[in-house]
């Protein structure tokens, strides 16, 4: 007799917390077209098409652009590998949670890793990044968050860029929730490496990690005294990925570069502004939706972002019976706040397909839903 064992049935939902973000019925049927083997050079042609689109996205003419085969999480600390040596100093703007995790890999990197705080909810002014920078002026790096998930905050990331140019420092930004959803020019403004994700604002599934790298860091790569790690050696990956004929690396997720491949797609034929505008007019909305109904926003007004909204929990509701009844008798997910020191906070995120009105008022309404029972009970006890 054979063994019953259950069929993979989710369960739907409308995934609006900080990410993943629900993927396009047509990046899902893209993953469905038939398989090649990575040394197939149809294959090697779409690996170019991903890495011409992904140079559009990310507005780097210049440099090596191309996505790596991991979370944003090793993205990150691709670049902090590539670009710091042990006892080399980092500037690292720490406003979230994103942040400490920047600083906390550049110290396992061995580099010296100069934090410069901002409370949650504030974006570290660039001043004082700048006034660091003065006093450690041999520092290699320095690394900032675009968009801190963690709290909603938008880091003035151009204005930096503009700070640092013509200075000996390399600029690192943490774009995992802003590629495809808030204005970004990784070539114009100078970024020297920029990493983001599949799963949020590209809404493709989890899993890669598109990458821009500028001629400055790769300079800065080719004369390192240490050769990277060998998965994240961006030389190497460049080999298989551009060159031609391509030179084997790893084997590469077949699957994921389809769905990455039509979701870059999407993202090109909609236009970069015409995206960030309705990622703007559907965050904006939101927000707008939320302060009327009497709740506070973490982020700083002036820096808000537009793809994720932090709202603080009310007193005496609990924030985290509001996430699950949303997930259970709506089938939207929202998220909490991220990790022990964060304060009590639902993370609403609009993303990629999501990013419109439809869905902000969807997700408004099952708030109101919850929170007007909830209320009651906080003021009846
Ligand atoms: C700003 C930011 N950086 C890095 C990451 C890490 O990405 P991953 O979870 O894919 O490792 C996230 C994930 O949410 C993020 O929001």
């Amino acid at each position: 007799m054979s063994e019953e064992l259950p069929t993979l049935d989710p369960p739907e939902r409308l995934l609006c917390g900080p990410g993943p973000t629900n993927v396009e019925p047509s990046v899902l049927e893209a993953m469905r077209k038939p398989m090649l083997g990575h040394l197939d050079p149809h294959l090697h042609d779409i690996l170019l098409e991903v890495v011409e689109m992904l140079r559009r996205a990310w507005r780097m003419p210049d440099g090596l652009v191309l996505p790596l085969q991991c979370t944003g999480t090793a993205g990150m600390e691709a670049g902090l590998a590539n670009l710091l040596e042990p006892g080399e100093t980092a500037i690292v703007a720490r406003a979230g949670y994103f942040g400490r995790r920047i600083a906390e890999i550049a110290r396992r990197c061995g580099a010296e890793v100069i934090a410069v705080n901002a409370d949650w909810g504030e974006a570290v002014p660039n001043e004082r990044i700048l006034q660091e920078l003065d006093r450690h002026p041999r520092a290699r790096l320095v690394a900032v968050v675009h968009a801190e998930t963690s709290t909603g905050v938008e880091h003035p990331l151009g204005e930096l860029a503009a700070e640092l140019r013509g200075r000996d420092v390399l600029l690192m930004a943490d774009c995992v929730t802003s590629l495809g959803g808030v204005e970004l020019d990784a070539g114009a403004w100078g970024i020297d490496y920029a990493y983001s994700c599949t799963q949020k604002c590209l809404a493709a599934p989890p899993g890669m990690s598109p990458v821009a790298v500028s001629e400055a860091a790769l300079e800065r790569i080719r004369s390192r005294r240490t050769p990277p790690p060998f998965s994240f050696d961006l030389l190497l990956l460049e080999k298989y990925w551009i060159e031609r004929p391509a030179a084997y690396h790893h084997t590469a997720p077949i699957l994921s570069i389809y769905a990455l491949h039509e979701a870059l797609r999407l993202l090109l034929e909609e236009g970069l502004e015409a995206r960030w505008a309705r990622h703007s007019e559907a965050g904006g909305h939101l927000q707008r939706a939320l302060k009327e109904r009497g709740l506070e926003l973490l982020a700083d007004p002036q820096h808000q972002l537009a793809p994720l909204t932090a709202v603080r929990v009310p007193d005496g509701i609990d924030g985290k019976e509001v996430q699950g009844r949303l997930l259970h008798e709506h089938g939207i997910e929202v998220g909490g706040g991220l990790g022990p020191m964060a304060p009590a906070m639902w993370r609403i995120g609009l993303m990629g397909g999501n990013a419109t009105i439809e869905t902000a008022d969807r997700v408004l309404a099952a708030f109101d839903a919850v929170l007007a029972p909830e209320a009651d009970m906080a003021t009846a006890t």
